[in-house]
């Protein structure tokens, strides 16, 4: 690395948008820019590095890399050494980067989400001045061994599976991280294992749709398998996962939930709607009653499962009759929480080009009507869990009151009493309070 000179501290500035996925690609990156001897900085003015890891679910985000990156043209204007750049899902689609390429002139750095790993060569070329795009449609191998610095040194995400194979019609995914690969087993293991010695104590198993876990391996793995595995590693004492979709849904996993002992009772299983009709324009691949019968059997096996969803109004053509139905589910369905978004056209998916885009003021008004509805549920599941003794892993103290803070096994916050040594341990908290996103308890 020829040109980045170590004697002189580099500093890099990380904006993360978007999904866990896109959390741990910043933690690979992190781990990457601390290798080549850079340190982080939230100060944007002091920084050699900008660089954006990116979203591209819904405009939102997107629009927002505009306007930041469009304002940094003044601190490069101020420091021309400085290096601004965009990765992850956006640059992905080769007409958000032809508009990146174009609408902001000063991004030096373009890469995507399947070559992170070149990252310490494409930052040399933009170093020695070279306008640098380097994009891959999908991958064929996955890469192992990538350097990591975790923002927590309790709570870990691993990478299981990447891409996704479902083209849910509204969803840009699958075109930004290709199709499904998963990791061997024996790497995940290895990994966690790792983590395990250095004193992490809950893993997160991450895909965009884990329940495939093991289908491309073709040695007989599937996700249950894979949780196992995971259970047997000793040090660690939780396990959860996200995300399952309600399709492949398998009986093998809501055994190994039910049986597993470190696997948590928190199942993460996105519905998106409640309108048969609508579900089939999403390609969802299952009706309202096979999710609400699934729902059904996983609650009969883990009686105290928190159940959380996602939901999207406004999908084109949706009619206030359908749109009734997907309240009518989410009455039926007692998810303990849920994300709501309101739908947003993706350029290259089918249902952009569909007719009957919804008006912007009906999505809307739907949006607060499922709102209103499920924080309404939402309160009352946490209500129902005042009097009950909780397993909680303690995460940190809350600056303002001191107080600890952790989460449930069904991955609710709690807050409490107690002293600051605590942090990292697992200890039973009482709880005597609940607000609609979390509960007050007394250590016991
Ligand atoms: N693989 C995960 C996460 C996908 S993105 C899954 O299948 O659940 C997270 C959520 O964003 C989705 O579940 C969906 O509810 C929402 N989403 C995806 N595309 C969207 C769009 N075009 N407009 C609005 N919400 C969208
Ligand atoms: Fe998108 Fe559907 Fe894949 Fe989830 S399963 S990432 S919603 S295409
Ligand atoms: Fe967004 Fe890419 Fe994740 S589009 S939700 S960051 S996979």
């Amino acid at each position: 690395m020829s040109n980045i000179n170590t004697n002189q501290e580099r500093k890099f500035y990380l904006k993360t948008m978007g999904c866990q996925m896109n959390e741990h690609d910043s933690e690979v990156i992190i781990g990457i820019l601390t290798g080549l001897g850079y340190n982080q900085t939230e100060n944007l003015e002091e920084a050699d590095l900008i660089l954006y890891n990116t979203c591209s679910v819904r405009d939102n985000p997107e629009r927002k890399v505009y306007g930041h990156i469009g304002g940094f043209k003044a601190l490069k204007d101020k420091n021309p050494d400085l290096i601004i750049g965009i990765c992850g899902c956006m640059p992905q689609q080769p007409e958000e980067r032809a508009n990146i390429i174009e609408k902001l002139p000063h991004v030096d750095l373009i890469f995507g989400t399947h070559n992170i790993h070149r990252l310490p060569e494409l930052l040399e070329r933009a170093l020695n001045g070279e306008r640098v795009v380097e994009v891959w449609e999908d991958s064929q191998e996955i890469i192992e061994d990538l350097p990591v610095i975790r923002k927590s040194s309790l709570k870990a995400y691993v990478n299981v599976i990447y891409g996704c194979n479902n083209f849910c019609s509204y969803c840009i995914v699958p075109y930004t991280r290709g199709r499904e690969k998963s990791r061997q087993p024996q790497d995940v293991v290895a990994e966690i294992s790792k983590l395990a010695e250095v004193g992490y104590k809950e893993v997160t198993l991450l895909g965009q749709n884990v329940n495939t876990y093991g289908a491309d391996l073709g040695i007989g793995t599937d996700f249950a398998d894979l949780l196992k595995m995971v259970n047997d590693i000793s040090g660690i004492e939780r396990i959860r996962f996200t995300t399952s979709h309600p399709k492949d849904m398998k009986e093998s996993l809501i055994e190994a939930i039910a049986t597993l002992p470190k696997v948590c009772e928190h199942l993460h299983l996105p519905v998106q709607a409640g309108s048969d009709r609508i579900l089939k324009l999403m390609n969802r691949r299952y009706t309202s009653a096979y999710y609400l019968d699934l729902v059904a059997k996983i609650r009969e096996a883990v009686p105290n499962i928190s159940l959380t969803t996602d939901l999207i109004v406004g999908f084109p053509g949706e009619t206030d009759e359908d749109f009734e139905d997907t309240l009518a589910l989410v009455e039926k369905a007692g998810f303990s929480s849920a994300f709501t978004f309101i739908y947003s056209p993706r350029t290259g998916t089918p249902a952009a080009k569909m007719k009957d885009q919804v008006p912007e003021e009906v999505k809307k008004e739907r949006i607060y009507r499922l709102i209103e509805l499920q924080n309404d549920i939402s309160f009352k599941w946490m209500q129902a869990q005042v009097g009950k003794t909780e397993e909680i892993l303690v995460d940190e103290i809350m600056p303002k009151t001191q107080e600890l803070s952790g989460r449930t096994r069904t991955n609710k916050q709690v807050l409490f009493e107690g002293s600051p040594e605590l942090v990292g341990q697992l200890v039973k908290v009482k709880i005597t309070e609940a607000k609609t996103w979390s509960l007050r308890g007394v250590l016991i």
